[in-house]
């Protein structure tokens, strides 16, 4: 009977055992047919633009073609054939191989027709638009933390706003993408979701990203924190940044505004990272042509929260951004929505100036309070959200939408002959 027993708890032990390892298997496997396909800024996009995609390990080659976006069926006869890199990611029970493709030599301002693979395991055909050589006007998209639940409540904000703004040049997402995951746990699901609520959009608008705390987040050990192995597998992203943050700090300059994407992460809890990005803005600010300038990254520079100040980010950037009058800098992070600018004194700006637009905002469902000192002048909770950026020569005008697609906050910038701003809030 004793007997017996035990073999009964053992085989129950082994059982609860499979079934755990049952959950840790992803419910997004790989197949020969290419799937989460994404579009890559690059760091010349009036030339170029980077896809990645992911299929399973039985395909051997990584190829794409690429042509003008002609009316006739017979695409093919006019693409050219692309090869690139992959890399072979395992974890949650799949293989995952990634592949990377860089079409150069492209047209500004010109619309292109793409896709990946080959043979029958080829996708449908994509398109994408270069953008204009010198200055022009444009829109762009800005996601805050996507993180949890992406396919149940992020995919209708990803979703009216590509409606709402079907011509958007670029979609920026401020980090937290996915909830966390590494080592053999990598939480695919959550990458799977992630591209499931975006469907075809972000084949066709190119992704520019920062990583987010939980692109570094071990669920297994906290203090083991490395970037998630899909980032650089999953996206193709610039590697002009300081040296050992490819793909997580890097810039771009798009028709006129100069796009400023920092690791915060990497910058809080690594020194040597925290002066090489300070010196690496600061140099991006000096020798700046363009007319706007909009960073991008995680940790806001002022919380809606009390215990989550980040005093590493706000002592090594903001001097930066008063010095050099940077427009707008979109975060994340503190899962509520908080738009505002300092008083004069606080930014070393002239009275009756503008200086620096500091955006906090949330595009899916984890919620929290508000509980700082109150520095915007516009602020939300428990609502997800979606930015609309456009710029017309010396006008920016930005709007929040939230996921009813209901205008929740705006503001212009019209930058006058003399260089100074006048911020209106109509
Ligand atoms: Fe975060
Ligand atoms: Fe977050």
């Amino acid at each position: 009977m004793k007997k017996n027993l035990i073999l009964l708890i053992l085989a129950m032990t082994a059982f609860s055992g499979h079934a755990m390892a049952q959950e840790r298997l992803s419910k997004y496997p790989p197949s020969a047919s290419p799937d989460r396909i994404i579009l890559n800024i690059t760091r010349d996009p009036a030339t170029s633009m980077a896809v990645t995609w992911r299929t399973d390990t039985t395909i051997h080659e990584t190829l794409a073609q690429v042509t003008v976006n002609l009316p006739t069926v017979f695409l093919a006869d006019s693409a050219s054939v692309v090869s690139g890199i992959y890399e072979d990611i395992e974890g949650d029970g799949v293989v995952g191989r990634f592949h990377s493709v860089q079409f150069t030599g492209l047209t500004p301002g010109t619309t292109y027709a793409y896709r990946v693979g080959s043979g029958p395991a080829v996708s449908e055909w994509f398109t994408f638009t270069t953008a204009e050589s010198g200055e022009a006007p444009f829109s762009f998209i800005y996601f805050g933390d996507s993180q949890l639940g992406s396919k149940s409540l992020y995919a209708r904000v990803i979703r009216q706003a590509y409606r709402s703004t079907p011509g958007a040049a670029m979609m920026l997402f401020g980090g937290d993408l996915v909830d966390g995951g590494s080592g053999s746990t990598l939480h695919d699901d959550e990458w799977g979701d992630w591209h499931a609520a975006a469907g075809f959009i972000t084949s066709e608008v190119p992704v520019v990203a920062a990583p987010g705390n939980h692109e570094y987040y071990d669920p297994a050990e906290r203090s083991k924190r490395e970037l998630n192995r899909y980032w650089r597998a999953g996206f193709t992203l610039p590697e002009n940044g300081p040296a050992g943050l490819e793909e997580t700090a890097y810039s771009v300059d798009y028709q006129g505004v100069r796009f400023i994407i920092v690791n915060s992460d990497e910058m809080i809890r690594n020194e040597a990272f925290a002066k090489s990005q300070t010196d690496w803005v600061e140099t991006l600010l000096k020798d700046n042509l363009c007319k706007w300038t909009v960073a991008i990254f995680h940790h806001p520079v002022y919380s809606t929260s009390a215990r989550r100040d980040n005093t590493v980010v706000r002592e090594n950037l903001k001097p930066l951004f008063d010095r050099y009058g940077v427009d707008l800098v979109l975060t994340g992070h503190d899962h509520t929505y908080a738009r505002g600018m300092l008083e004069p004194e606080e930014s070393g700006i002239k009275k009756g100036q503008a200086g620096t637009v500091y955006v906090v905002s949330v595009s899916g469902s984890k919620q929290y309070r508000q509980d700082a000192d109150q520095w915007w002048q516009a602020g939300l909770t428990n609502t997800q959200l979606w930015q609309e950026i456009s710029v017309d020569g010396n006008r920016l005008a930005y709007r929040a939408y939230d996921a009813s697609g209901n205008l929740a906050d705006q503001f212009v910038i019209t930058r006058k002959k003399n260089g100074s701003k006048r911020i209106d809030t109509p």
